[in-house]
């Protein structure tokens, strides 16, 4: 049997992993995968999910099985995380997942199932493991314009020229905040253009917000998806806990369908459930406790917001920086657009032969779309980059 099948292509953030651990320079830079680290290359455990441990630890007295939607409080509180505390909880049907990841997957097979023919409109670009899932369901997907390799920005009007193509019924996968691989954000009158069209041709938006708190703020970086979900009638939300609370391991995210009338809720609840027996049963549930014990303790809940305000200004200081010491070596402004970006990710905008040069001459690892982790710079580093890309002639 096994001879049949094939060997999978490696995906390409995670392969980097694995080649730049393998490469045996002192002075390699890891702007790989995303995954946050602090000055000192670390990924650091967050004070409030360390202390939430440790009292979890103490309490909890059993390990048996919770829901298979997860626990109602966990997502409580990550209705109010992301859609604000005001949103009325029964306009929410939500079911945790096993990760952002575990949410986007178990989207797609919503979507699969409410409506076959269905086409999923994609970023250009998108996070590939977006492309890599829906090709593995066989699911229909198109490409809307995006980025503006010129500007570094969004490509508003090509975004909705192609999005104008879409049917009634078809789906439009929206990153929320921290654009993946971009870093470049549509601003809130954009939103409302995108709002306008999705309503005016029948779309059905799903949002993936996996870097909230890491953009503009907690709040600023949920605004998109709030208004989004306030003026459709349905909004499909996958939300990731890895990042904002650094528990990639434990596998954390949500996946929330908010629409208007109690039935509909009734019939997401019951096929969210469903979902999750289907594909592994019971979801995790020790990530999701840490974070609802952190969002529900006034102490907690501060510190916590408090450390990640800190990740967030740290990393707006490193673009900051790599963008001023571009300018000061290239002598003009066209790195300008990297302190704009805004989450862990900007594409610097080359070549893939570029970005192989960067690794081989300089040891420096991104993504082969230009795509660089901010996070993985310091102030050591930073000079090292901006010398590397002027030497590359980037
Ligand atoms: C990334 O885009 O690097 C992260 O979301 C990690 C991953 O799983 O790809």
């Amino acid at each position: 049997m096994l001879e049949a099948l094939n060997t999978q292509p490696a995906d390409k953030i995670l392969a980097l992993v694995a080649q730049f651990k393998a490469d045996p320079r002192a002075n390699k830079i890891d702007l790989g995968v995303g995954v946050y680290k602090d000055s000192e290359g670390k990924t650091p455990i967050m004070r409030a999910v360390k202390a939430a441990e440790q009292q979890l630890w103490e309490q909890e007295q059993t390990k048996s099985y919770v829901a298979l939607a997860g626990d109602p409080g966990f997502a409580d509180a990550m209705i109010g995380l992301v859609l604000g505390a005001e949103f009325p909880r029964a306009g929410v049907a939500a079911a945790a997942t096993p990760g952002g990841t575990g949410a986007v997957r178990q989207a797609f097979e919503l979507i699969q199932m409410a409506n076959q023919d269905a086409k999923v409109w994609v970023s250009d670009p998108t996070w590939p493991n977006h492309l890599s899932i829906l090709k593995h369901l066989a699911m229909p997907t198109r490409q809307y314009r995006y980025f503006d390799a010129q500007t570094g920005a969004v490509n508003l009007s090509g975004m909705l020229e192609d999005l104008k193509k879409a049917k009634p019924g078809d789906i439009v996968l929206l990153h929320g905040c921290c654009h993946n691989p971009t870093g470049a954000n549509l601003r809130l009158t954009d939103w409302e253009h995108v709002i306008s069209l999705m309503q005016e041709r029948g779309l059905t938006p799903m949002v993936d917000i996996a870097y909230q708190g890491f953009g503009d703020g907690l709040e600023a970086d949920a605004t998109a998806t709030r208004v989004i979900a306030k003026s459709m009638p349905e909004t499909i939300i996958a939300a990731s806990c890895s990042k904002n609370f650094g528990i990639y391991r434990e596998r954390t995210g949500i996946l929330m369908v908010v629409a208007g009338n109690d039935k509909s809720i009734r019939v997401a609840q019951d096929n969210l459930a469903y979902l999750n027996r289907q594909n592994f049963s019971f979801p995790p549930d020790h990530g999701a406790r840490l974070v609802t014990m952190v969002l529900g303790d006034k102490a907690l809940r501060a510190d916590w917001e408090a450390e990640l305000e800190s990740v967030r200004t740290g990393m707006l200081a490193l673009r900051s920086q790599l963008s001023a010491e571009l300018q000061r070596l290239s002598g003009s402004d066209r790195f300008g657009f990297l302190a704009d970006h805004r989450g862990m990710f900007s594409r610097l905008g080359t070549t893939p032969e570029k970005v192989a040069q960067l690794r081989e001459d300089h040891g420096i690892y991104m993504v082969g779309d230009s795509r660089m982790n901010i996070a993985g710079l310091n102030a050591q580093t930073i000079p090292t980059l901006a010398a590397a890309i002027i030497a590359c002639d980037i």
